[in-house]
């Protein structure tokens, strides 16, 4: 973009406010760009960079923070400007490649990762077409924000190919590697990730994060009931003025994701005790606050019979969607939970940060 390298001139803020605005009607179900090769323009390309490339960024750092270990080895697939390769290598991964059908792109995001002293390898890949052009095995795989452009659900077949191309990445993974599925959190791309998640523990494939639970989801078999994630989001003053022209509406970052780890590797060796995902804000009720929670034994829910918490549940008044938290000696009735005396309510794992497991 021409002008001062520091700042927009108004003309030029108007136009990345409208270009946003139309890239992100690609995930609101209207798919305008889908099938398009839209970062060949480089206006698309600019404000992608300058709003969801920082929003993305974002949800990378608190996503990777929840894995166990720092892989050494990363690859960003359908990177686009590689926010995710950016923040696997902030996350310390020592060699990072992105590949892309769109060369301009991965460019501008490999400049981006040089700037910090970072070095980003980019590969071009059109990946439905041809093998990953990239030799050996990853640690991380990461794939943000590309499914339902890759496989649209209006195309026939779409279910079998997606899972062809996530067991063809998974094949990718090193015995000890994961590979990590970031979508928004809109109705369609979260039930796309949900069953996606179904199928792959029904194929005992270990899932990382976020479910506990190995059953079929819950959230599935009710009607408008997604389940996403939640996380603070830092806005740097130009996400605020592209959010305010464009009426966006989003104070905190909001996806669905899935951590899955390495199909060679076990299943996740969780500690004897009773925990649960929080997977709602806090929810107004007659009872009064309450949350959803997803666990070991399924989906419920937990209030509390107290204005004051005691001391061993004092976490309630804190809670926020995203946590991992142990539960004991709540009162429970047909799913639906309350800390009593003697319930001890504890935080196992704060957003962003790994399930404690136990060694073996
Ligand atoms: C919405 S962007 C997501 C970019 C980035 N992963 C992120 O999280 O911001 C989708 C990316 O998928 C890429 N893409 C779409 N179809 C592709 C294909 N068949 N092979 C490789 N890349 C593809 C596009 O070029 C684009 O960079």
């Amino acid at each position: 973009m021409s002008g001062p390298g520091d700042k927009l001139q108004t003309r030029e803020f108007r136009r990345v406010v409208e270009c946003v605005k139309i890239l992100l009607a690609q995930h609101d179900g209207k798919q305008s760009l889908i099938g398009m090769d839209y970062f060949s323009n480089r206006e698309y390309l600019g404000a992608y960079l300058l709003y969801q490339w920082v929003i993305h960024y974002q949800e990378g750092m608190s996503l990777l923070g929840e894995l166990p270990t720092t892989p050494k080895r990363a690859l960003d697939v359908c990177s686009g400007p590689s926010p995710l390769g950016f923040a696997a290598l902030r996350h310390g991964v020592s060699e990072a490649f992105a590949a892309d059908k769109n060369q301009a792109a991965m460019e501008l995001g490999a400049e981006i990762c040089g700037r910090f002293g970072l070095p980003l390898s980019v590969r071009r890949w059109n990946c439905l077409k041809e093998p990953l052009p990239i030799e050996g095995h990853f640690d991380l795989i990461t794939l943000g924000y590309a499914l339902p452009e890759l496989f649209p659900n209006s195309e026939k077949g779409w279910q079998e190919k997606q899972d062809r191309f996530i067991d063809y990445l998974l094949q990718k993974l090193t015995s000890r590697g994961y590979l990590v599925l970031v979508e928004s959190s809109f109705a369609e791309d979260n039930q796309r990730i949900l069953s996606l998640r179904d199928r792959l523990v029904k194929a005992g494939v270990p899932i990382q994060a976020p479910c506990i639970w190995r059953g079929e989801c819950p959230a599935l078999k009710t009607a408008n009931s997604p389940c996403y994630a939640q996380r603070d989001m830092e806005k740097p003053h130009l996400i605020k003025e592209i959010q305010r022209s464009a009426g966006i509406n989003l104070s905190s970052l909001k996806m669905s994701y899935l951590i899955i780890r390495s199909p060679k590797a076990p299943q996740l060796n969780l500690p004897d005790e009773k925990l649960y995902r929080i997977i709602s804000p806090p929810v107004e009720s007659y009872q009064g606050k309450r949350f959803y929670l997803c666990g070991i034994d399924g989906k419920k829910t937990l209030g509390s019979h107290f204005e004051e918490q005691p001391d061993e549940a004092r976490a309630f008044n804190y809670l926020k969607r995203g946590e991992l938290v142990s539960i004991d000696n709540a009162l429970e009735q047909q799913g639906s939970m309350e800390i009593v005396e003697g319930t001890t309510l504890k935080v196992q794992a704060a957003c962003g940060k790994p399930v404690e497991e136990i060694a073996t």
